[in-house]
Protein backbone atom coordinates (compact mmCIF):
# COMPACT_ATOMS: atom_id res chain seq x y z
CA UNK A 1 0.00 0.00 0.00
CA UNK A 2 1.38 3.41 -1.03
CA UNK A 3 1.33 5.61 1.87
CA UNK A 4 0.82 9.21 1.86
CA UNK A 5 1.56 10.42 5.21
CA UNK A 6 3.03 8.24 7.63
CA UNK A 7 3.47 9.17 11.81
CA UNK A 8 6.33 7.57 13.26
CA UNK A 9 5.95 6.77 17.21
CA UNK A 10 9.15 5.83 18.88
CA UNK A 11 10.26 5.44 22.32
CA UNK A 12 13.93 5.14 23.38
CA UNK A 13 15.85 7.24 26.09
CA UNK A 14 18.96 7.65 23.78
CA UNK A 15 18.59 9.81 20.54
CA UNK A 16 21.67 8.27 19.35
CA UNK A 17 20.25 5.18 19.91
CA UNK A 18 19.82 2.13 17.02
CA UNK A 19 16.33 2.47 17.21
CA UNK A 20 16.69 6.17 16.77
CA UNK A 21 18.72 5.04 13.57
CA UNK A 22 16.03 2.84 12.22
CA UNK A 23 13.61 5.20 12.71
CA UNK A 24 15.60 7.49 10.73
CA UNK A 25 16.13 5.03 7.84
CA UNK A 26 12.85 4.39 7.97
CA UNK A 27 11.89 8.32 7.74
CA UNK A 28 14.32 8.31 5.22
CA UNK A 29 13.20 6.29 2.93
CA UNK A 30 9.79 6.67 2.94
CA UNK A 31 10.51 10.11 2.21
CA UNK A 32 12.60 9.39 -1.20
CA UNK A 33 9.18 7.30 -2.24
CA UNK A 34 7.46 10.59 -2.04
CA UNK A 35 5.79 10.56 1.28
CA UNK A 36 5.01 13.25 4.07
CA UNK A 37 6.87 11.74 7.38
CA UNK A 38 6.33 13.01 11.10
CA UNK A 39 7.81 11.44 13.78
CA UNK A 40 6.88 11.62 17.68
CA UNK A 41 9.53 11.30 19.53
CA UNK A 42 7.90 9.90 23.30
CA UNK A 43 11.19 10.40 25.53
CA UNK A 44 11.97 13.96 24.14
CA UNK A 45 8.83 15.46 24.77
CA UNK A 46 8.76 14.31 28.07
CA UNK A 47 5.42 12.38 27.88
CA UNK A 48 4.05 10.63 31.10
CA UNK A 49 3.19 6.79 30.18
CA UNK A 50 1.29 6.59 33.64
CA UNK A 51 -2.47 6.52 32.91
CA UNK A 52 -3.90 8.83 35.86
CA UNK A 53 -7.46 9.67 36.48
CA UNK A 54 -8.13 12.14 33.88
CA UNK A 55 -7.05 9.04 31.22
CA UNK A 56 -9.20 6.50 32.81
CA UNK A 57 -11.71 5.78 30.37
CA UNK A 58 -15.24 5.63 31.78
CA UNK A 59 -17.16 2.93 30.26
CA UNK A 60 -20.41 4.74 30.01
CA UNK A 61 -19.07 7.72 28.51
CA UNK A 62 -16.78 7.32 25.15
CA UNK A 63 -17.60 10.93 24.86
CA UNK A 64 -15.52 11.78 28.00
CA UNK A 65 -13.11 14.94 27.87
CA UNK A 66 -9.64 13.50 28.69
CA UNK A 67 -6.26 15.55 29.53
CA UNK A 68 -5.50 18.29 26.31
CA UNK A 69 -2.37 16.16 25.67
CA UNK A 70 -4.10 12.83 25.19
CA UNK A 71 -6.13 15.00 22.90
CA UNK A 72 -3.76 16.66 20.59
CA UNK A 73 -1.34 13.47 20.37
CA UNK A 74 -4.31 11.52 19.10
CA UNK A 75 -5.55 14.09 16.61
CA UNK A 76 -2.04 14.80 15.36
CA UNK A 77 -1.97 10.59 14.72
CA UNK A 78 -5.34 10.76 13.05
CA UNK A 79 -4.39 12.56 10.33
CA UNK A 80 -2.01 10.08 8.86
CA UNK A 81 -2.97 6.68 6.59
CA UNK A 82 0.12 4.88 8.25
CA UNK A 83 1.44 5.24 11.57
CA UNK A 84 4.92 3.05 12.52
CA UNK A 85 6.19 1.94 16.16
CA UNK A 86 9.58 1.47 16.62
CA UNK A 87 10.85 0.62 19.52
CA UNK A 88 13.42 -1.77 21.75
CA UNK A 89 11.89 -4.96 23.22
CA UNK A 90 12.05 -4.62 26.95
CA UNK A 91 11.19 -7.88 29.18
CA UNK A 92 9.82 -9.55 25.81
CA UNK A 93 7.15 -6.58 25.62
CA UNK A 94 6.90 -2.87 24.69
CA UNK A 95 9.37 -0.11 26.63
CA UNK A 96 6.75 1.45 29.18
CA UNK A 97 6.85 4.86 27.70
CA UNK A 98 5.27 2.78 24.52
CA UNK A 99 2.72 0.96 26.63
CA UNK A 100 2.01 4.37 28.17
CA UNK A 101 1.34 5.79 25.18
CA UNK A 102 -1.14 3.28 24.18
CA UNK A 103 -2.88 3.26 27.29
CA UNK A 104 -3.74 6.99 27.13
CA UNK A 105 -3.29 8.38 23.91
CA UNK A 106 -5.35 5.03 22.42
CA UNK A 107 -8.22 5.19 24.75
CA UNK A 108 -11.68 4.94 24.70
CA UNK A 109 -14.14 6.62 22.59
CA UNK A 110 -10.42 7.66 20.33
CA UNK A 111 -8.66 4.68 18.95
CA UNK A 112 -11.75 1.96 20.06
CA UNK A 113 -15.21 2.59 21.33
CA UNK A 114 -15.93 5.15 18.95
CA UNK A 115 -15.71 6.44 15.55
CA UNK A 116 -13.23 3.54 14.14
CA UNK A 117 -9.49 3.89 13.83
CA UNK A 118 -8.27 6.43 11.90
CA UNK A 119 -5.75 5.27 9.95
CA UNK A 120 -5.36 2.16 7.11
CA UNK A 121 -2.07 0.70 8.26
CA UNK A 122 -0.03 0.31 11.56
CA UNK A 123 3.65 -1.21 11.22
CA UNK A 124 5.92 -2.41 14.40
CA UNK A 125 8.91 -2.79 14.22
CA UNK A 126 10.52 -4.63 16.78
CA UNK A 127 14.20 -4.34 17.54
CA UNK A 128 15.46 -7.48 19.56
CA UNK A 129 18.54 -8.10 21.34
CA UNK A 130 18.66 -11.45 20.44
CA UNK A 131 18.42 -14.14 18.33
CA UNK A 132 15.45 -15.13 16.23
CA UNK A 133 16.23 -18.62 17.11
CA UNK A 134 15.86 -17.80 20.91
CA UNK A 135 12.74 -15.56 20.56
CA UNK A 136 10.92 -18.23 18.41
CA UNK A 137 12.35 -21.10 20.20
CA UNK A 138 10.61 -19.72 23.70
CA UNK A 139 7.35 -18.70 21.80
CA UNK A 140 7.96 -14.80 22.21
CA UNK A 141 7.93 -13.46 18.58
CA UNK A 142 4.38 -15.56 18.01
CA UNK A 143 3.14 -13.76 21.52
CA UNK A 144 3.91 -10.57 19.95
CA UNK A 145 2.70 -11.10 16.95
CA UNK A 146 -0.47 -12.99 18.30
CA UNK A 147 -1.11 -9.72 20.50
CA UNK A 148 -0.21 -6.94 17.94
CA UNK A 149 -2.48 -8.83 15.38
CA UNK A 150 -5.42 -9.16 17.57
CA UNK A 151 -5.19 -5.90 18.79
CA UNK A 152 -5.10 -4.55 15.28
CA UNK A 153 -8.43 -6.92 14.84
CA UNK A 154 -10.11 -5.68 17.51
CA UNK A 155 -9.84 -2.02 16.40
CA UNK A 156 -10.43 -2.57 13.43
CA UNK A 157 -7.28 -1.74 11.71
CA UNK A 158 -7.29 -2.80 7.59
CA UNK A 159 -4.08 -3.70 8.34
CA UNK A 160 -1.11 -4.69 10.62
CA UNK A 161 2.09 -5.58 10.03
CA UNK A 162 4.73 -6.44 12.66
CA UNK A 163 8.30 -6.33 11.72
CA UNK A 164 11.54 -8.00 13.89
CA UNK A 165 14.87 -6.66 13.53
CA UNK A 166 17.08 -9.26 15.16
CA UNK A 167 20.89 -9.39 17.01
CA UNK A 168 20.41 -5.77 17.41
CA UNK A 169 22.87 -6.22 19.98
CA UNK A 170 25.61 -7.52 17.70
CA UNK A 171 27.17 -9.80 20.06
CA UNK A 172 26.55 -13.39 18.26
CA UNK A 173 29.59 -15.35 17.83
CA UNK A 174 28.59 -15.81 14.03
CA UNK A 175 28.31 -12.31 13.46
CA UNK A 176 31.97 -11.10 11.80
CA UNK A 177 31.29 -8.34 10.07
CA UNK A 178 29.64 -6.05 12.79
CA UNK A 179 29.40 -2.92 10.41
CA UNK A 180 27.88 -5.46 7.76
CA UNK A 181 25.88 -6.75 10.10
CA UNK A 182 24.79 -3.25 11.00
CA UNK A 183 23.89 -1.65 7.29
CA UNK A 184 22.31 -5.22 6.72
CA UNK A 185 19.95 -4.28 9.53
CA UNK A 186 19.18 -1.11 8.36
CA UNK A 187 18.74 -2.50 4.52
CA UNK A 188 15.80 -4.72 6.04
CA UNK A 189 14.43 -1.36 8.11
CA UNK A 190 14.11 0.09 4.69
CA UNK A 191 12.60 -2.82 3.24
CA UNK A 192 9.33 -2.34 5.77
CA UNK A 193 8.59 0.84 4.03
CA UNK A 194 5.36 0.00 2.07
CA UNK A 195 5.85 -3.44 2.32
CA UNK A 196 2.26 -5.10 1.83
C1 LIG B 1 15.44 -3.19 30.13
C2 LIG B 1 15.87 -4.02 28.95
C3 LIG B 1 15.22 -5.22 28.70
C4 LIG B 1 15.57 -5.98 27.59
N1 LIG B 1 14.87 -7.14 27.33
C5 LIG B 1 15.18 -7.88 26.22
C6 LIG B 1 14.43 -9.04 25.90
O1 LIG B 1 13.48 -9.42 26.58
N2 LIG B 1 14.79 -9.76 24.80
C7 LIG B 1 15.83 -9.37 24.00
O2 LIG B 1 16.11 -10.06 23.02
N3 LIG B 1 16.54 -8.24 24.27
C8 LIG B 1 16.22 -7.49 25.35
N4 LIG B 1 16.93 -6.32 25.62
C9 LIG B 1 17.93 -5.85 24.63
C10 LIG B 1 17.31 -4.80 23.72
O3 LIG B 1 16.29 -5.33 22.91
C11 LIG B 1 18.42 -4.16 22.86
O4 LIG B 1 19.31 -3.52 23.76
C12 LIG B 1 17.91 -3.18 21.85
O5 LIG B 1 17.11 -3.82 20.86
C13 LIG B 1 19.10 -2.52 21.14
O6 LIG B 1 18.67 -1.34 20.51
P1 LIG B 1 19.22 0.07 21.05
O7 LIG B 1 20.70 0.07 20.82
O8 LIG B 1 18.49 1.10 20.24
O9 LIG B 1 18.90 0.11 22.53
C14 LIG B 1 16.60 -5.54 26.72
C15 LIG B 1 17.27 -4.33 26.99
C16 LIG B 1 16.90 -3.57 28.09
C17 LIG B 1 17.63 -2.26 28.35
Amino acid sequence: MKSDNMYIVWAHPRSDSLTAQVVKEIQGEAERQGTNVSTLDLYRLGFNPALNVEDEPDWDNPNKQYSPEVHRLFNEMATNDTVVFVFPVWWYGFPAMLKGYLDRVWNNGLAYGGKGFPAKKVQWVALVGGSQEGYVKYGWEKNMTDYLTSAGSYLGIPETKIHYLYNTIGVEEDIVDREKHYQNLFEQARSFVGAA
